[in-house]
């Protein structure tokens, strides 16, 4: 990472102590919104932890249910019970035990597209936000929950796909997958994630390596290109760490 942009590396142990590490973090982002805080989800493997630490006792105590809400930064094109959609995992990890329904915020996929999901989820983050267009000095979200995959890709936005240059939406239906599941998908793209306090990748396991080799030297990757308005952390665990990758 050049160092010229607002990230900052943040290594810890192993996997539990990047799932309490990025649980701290929401709680401390919630806390500091004394208003309607707005968090958004993300998919994959590299969150399951921390969403399962969200619903235990220390956690669940300590977040202002009626207070938060909770959104997905991109969906696999599947029926919202399918075990492969993002919020169907985060939902039955804490969400469905522990937040009111009201504040949950799936993208819908019972539409006859992606395109058609993705102006439906529009509409309803614009109007939350309440405003169509997004102001440099008001974030979306108060926490957007990143992972990166192997190619880069970051939410659904791979590499040389049109999605990550999208400038005005804020989401896109994105046709086909570059990596499994091989399926249709629905993101948010570059502006909406990163209208946000802060910015929150979570990467571990040696199988992250090489990815976070190419990270490192600023390769044109849509994970390299996706930045918080406030604060972007990348929290890498030490098995994922690369030689030289900075924030030791
Ligand atoms: C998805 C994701 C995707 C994910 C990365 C990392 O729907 O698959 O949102 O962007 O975050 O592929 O996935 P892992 O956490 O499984 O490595």
């Amino acid at each position: 990472m050049a160092g010229n942009d607002n990230r900052q590396v943040i290594v810890v142990r192993d996997a539990a102590a990047l799932a309490k590490s990025a649980a701290d973090r929401l709680l401390a982002r919630i806390a500091a919104n004394d208003g309607r805080a707005a968090i958004c989800l993300t998919g994959g493997s590299s969150p399951k932890q921390l969403y399962q630490l969200l619903a235990t006792g220390p956690y669940r105590n300590r977040i202002p249910w009626e207070h938060v809400h909770w959104f997905i930064g991109d969906e696999r094109f599947v029926p919202a019970d399918d075990p492969r959609n993002n919020m169907a995992v985060a939902r039955r990890l804490f969400l469905d035990r522990c937040a009111p329904v009201a504040n949950i915020h799936p993208i819908p996929t019972d539409t006859t597209s992606p395109d058609e999901a993705s102006r439906r989820y529009e509409s309803e983050l614009q109007a939350f936000y309440g405003a169509e267009r997004l102001d440099p000095e008001k974030p979306l979200f108060d926490l957007v929950l990143m992972g990166v995959g192997p190619d880069g890709h970051t939410a659904s936005l791979f590499p040389g796909y049109p999605a990550v240059a999208e400038s005005v939406r804020w989401v896109v239906g994105v046709p086909e997958a570059h990596v499994e599941p091989f399926l249709p998908r629905v993101t948010l793209t570059l502006p909406a994630l990163g209208s946000c306090r802060e910015m929150l990748f979570e990467v571990a396991g040696a199988e992250k390596r090489a990815i976070l080799t190419r990270v490192r030297t600023d390769e044109n990757l849509p994970a390299n290109r996706a930045l918080a308005m406030g604060e972007t952390v990348w929290l890498v665990d030490e098995a994922a760490l690369p030689e030289n990758f900075g924030g030791r």
